[in-house]
């Protein structure tokens, strides 16, 4: 299939997905075009993650399609590399390379899976940890800066890939408050660019300002989407107020 931008970037349809016998997605769909910020939020266990992963092909699925600027991600061919060159993907848990400084962090992808030179790469990478406010933290560890100063490595680190769509799974859902904003405020900046993210979040301030379309999940199905205003204000389903009074 010819994909063109006109068409969605992400395209999931009629997912299913189970580990065993636990059903975790029982028919999810949903399209993200690019340039769009798509939040999913739903309580603990209703299969966010799992979802997220299946984007990027870390998980299988057991029916359903999942496009990728019109690549079927669930396709035992898929050339996984290719895939995620097009993903970026972000984790609640950093992970950086503890004996490696932030820039070098950024920097290993490209060199060591891209095989691009170093000279090139440095550049690239000087320039986004400026892009995540992290100027003048080149040079320092991952233990000499603070959580949401290593998450936003992490996002530098992923930005490095130069991704089309960034997946961004609680990301600030381990941090200390005071660092919370930060990480937000970049993700911000990202989308205020033009970058397609879809983002796990518990961050509903942030939701309601940068969501273009929220989901809301339970059980391994979507009970409601729409804009921001839909969903916080306008929510019909007995589920979504439930988890918003608990919530708000
Ligand atoms: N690799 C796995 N093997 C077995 N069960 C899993 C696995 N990953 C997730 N699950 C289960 O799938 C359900 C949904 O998990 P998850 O997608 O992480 O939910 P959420 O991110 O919304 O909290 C949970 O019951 C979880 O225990
Ligand atoms: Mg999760």
């Amino acid at each position: 299939m010819n994909w063109d931008d006109s068409m969605p970037m992400v395209s999931i349809k009629d997912v299913h997905k189970a580990f065993g016998d636990l059903e975790v997605l029982k028919g999810v769909s949903m399209d993200i075009k690019k340039g769009e910020v798509v939040c999913i939020i739903g309580p603990s266990g209703s299969g966010k993650s799992t979802l997220i992963r299946c984007i990027n092909a870390l998980n299988d699925i057991q029916q359903g399609s999942i496009l990728v600027e019109g690549q079927e991600v669930n396709d035992p061919n898929l050339d996984k590399l290719e895939l995620r060159k097009k993903v970026g993907m972000v984790f609640q848990q950093y992970n950086l390379f503890p004996h490696k400084t932030a820039l070098e962090n950024v920097m290993m992808a490209p060199i060591r899976v891209l095989k691009q030179s170093k000279a090139e790469v440095e550049k690239t990478a000087r320039a986004l940890i400026k892009k995540v406010r992290l100027e003048g933290k080149e040079d320092s560890y991952p233990g000499e800066l603070s959580g949401g100063q290593q998450q936003r490595v992490a996002i530098a680190r992923s930005l490095a890939m130069n991704p089309d769509v960034m997946l961004f799974d609680e990301v600030t859902a381990a941090l200390d408050p005071e660092t919370v904003n930060e990480v937000l405020q970049t993700i911000k900046d990202l989308a205020e660019e033009g970058m397609t993210c879809i983002l796990v979040t518990h961050e509903m301030n942030f939701a309601r300002e940068v969501a273009d379309h929220i989901y809301f999940t339970d059980r391994g199905v979507i009970v409601e989407h729409g804009s921001p205003t839909n969903f916080f204000d306008e929510a019909k389903d007995p589920r979504t107020k439930e988890f918003l009074s608990q919530i708000l």
